[in-house]
């Protein structure tokens, strides 16, 4: 297998884009990505794109085909490839386009990931998401996202010592993150009060333990690491790729707040990589509920169950902490459009390690990781980016 680097990375604004089409947005993205390269769409040869429910969300199918065409490709013929996991889509598009480089199979890869959420309103979106846990199971009873992560936090609120102030710093920091980042959805910094006082959602979870609705695109371009050289020196290597999965529904874990496909992919990336937790400057990891994010970081192995609510609220996940998390603002200030988010993750991380994050840079930054979810665990893609 060969090594691979990210030599390109582009990203729309993330919000409500009335004014912009699936389409417009992919190609806004794919654009910035190929001008980041240095290259022109001739030198692509093959495209994965991350979605997870443009049928529903705009009523158009046939996505790759859709984008090659509007990307002036189809007429090349290169291979175009739809990539579905719920909200990993993004970061399972970005998988196939390292798998298509490190088996030689391609060369240079365009991994994208788009959505257009805002075009239907809450009710159908939120039916919509609700198709990533099982429908006949979870959704037929009435079972939403913010429902089904609302039953992770309860329980784990019952048996770990998190307290609500501490959920909510979750939000706090991830808007502190969010408003320096001219990307991110909302790009106001909020208070512990803000979370507090907001709607009720889903009981504990309320308006600001949530991700937002969101239309944007995101893309990347991937090149086997000895050939990075030849299209620019700003290029990021791809240390590690881990994907696994888990039962689709909830009720049938064996522990509800741990994520096992997180855990099992965490593991798999690190020792891939051969590295430690120690090593890891910064992760990006899928906090689509402020639960999540406390889930994650101890399902990834960074401290013992129990243990992420007392280090958010001590400052070691913040931009100046040991271990910043969710620089970009996380799922919930940078927004997400959920096909889109793990390319999104991997654009943040390569930023970082590039030394291009501005006011959110992490100083030093070398080696960078990935997280991003399908359902409430279902998929599962964890990524590992390094400085060369
Ligand atoms: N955080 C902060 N503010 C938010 C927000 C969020 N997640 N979602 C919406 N808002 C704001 C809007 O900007 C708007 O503010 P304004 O009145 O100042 O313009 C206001 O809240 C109302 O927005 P609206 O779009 O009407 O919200 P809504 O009530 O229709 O939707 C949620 C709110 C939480 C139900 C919706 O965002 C949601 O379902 N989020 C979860 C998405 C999800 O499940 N993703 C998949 C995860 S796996």
């Amino acid at each position: 297998m060969r090594d691979v680097a990210v030599i390109g990375i582009g990203c729309t604004p993330f919000g409500e884009h009335w004014g912009a089409s699936f389409r417009n947005l992919f190609i806004q993205a794919g654009a910035l990505a190929l001008e980041d390269a240095g290259l022109s769409g001739e030198q692509i040869d093959a495209l994965y794109v991350g979605n997870m429910s443009a049928g529903r969300f705009i009523e158009q199918e046939h996505i790759g085909a859709l984008i090659a065409d509007y990307s002036g490709m189809a007429t090349r013929h290169i291979p175009a490839t739809r990539v579905e996991a719920a909200c990993a889509s993004g970061g399972l598009s970005f998988r196939q386009a390292v798998i298509a480089v490190a088996s030689g199979m391609e060369d240079v890869v365009v991994a994208a990931g788009v959505e257009k959420m805002t075009d239907v309103g809450t009710g159908t979106s939120v039916d919509t998401l609700a198709g990533a846990a099982d429908r006949e199971w979870e959704g037929l009873v009435g079972a939403t996202f913010p429902g089904l992560y609302a039953m992770i936090a309860t329980d784990y609120m019952h048996r770990y010592p998190l307290t609500r102030e501490q959920l909510a710093m979750v939000a706090v920091k991830n808007h502190f993150n969010g408003a320096r980042n001219p990307i991110a959805q909302f790009r106001q910094e909020i208070t512990v009060e803000t979370v507090l006082r907001s709607p009720l959602v889903a009981d504990p979870l309320r308006l600001f333990d949530c991700s937002p609705i969101t239309d944007g695109a995101a893309a990347v371009v991937v090149a086997p690491l000895d050939r990075a050289r030849e299209f620019t020196d700003r290029f990021v290597k791809v240390r590690a790729s881990a994907q696994a999965s888990d039962t689709i529904s909830l009720h049938d874990r064996a522990d509800i707040s741990r994520l096992d496909a997180t855990v099992a992919a965490g593991r798999w990336a690190l020792s891939d990589a051969g590295l430690s937790h120690r090593d890891i400057d910064l992760v990006e990891v899928h906090d689509c509920f402020t639960i999540a994010e406390i889930c994650a970081i101890e399902d990834l192995g960074f401290c013992r169950k129990g243990e992420a609510g007392r280090l958010t609220e001590e400052g070691v996940t913040a931009l100046d902490g040991d271990l910043p998390v969710n620089t970009s603002g996380g799922l919930k200030a940078c927004g997400h459009p959920v096909g889109a988010t793990g390319i999104k993750q991997i654009c943040e991380v390569v930023q970082q390690l590039r030394g291009e994050a501005g006011k959110r840079q992490v100083p030093g930054a070398e080696i960078g990781m990935t997280h991003n979810v399908g359902g409430t665990g279902a998929t599962v893609a964890v990524h590992i980016l390094e400085v060369v």
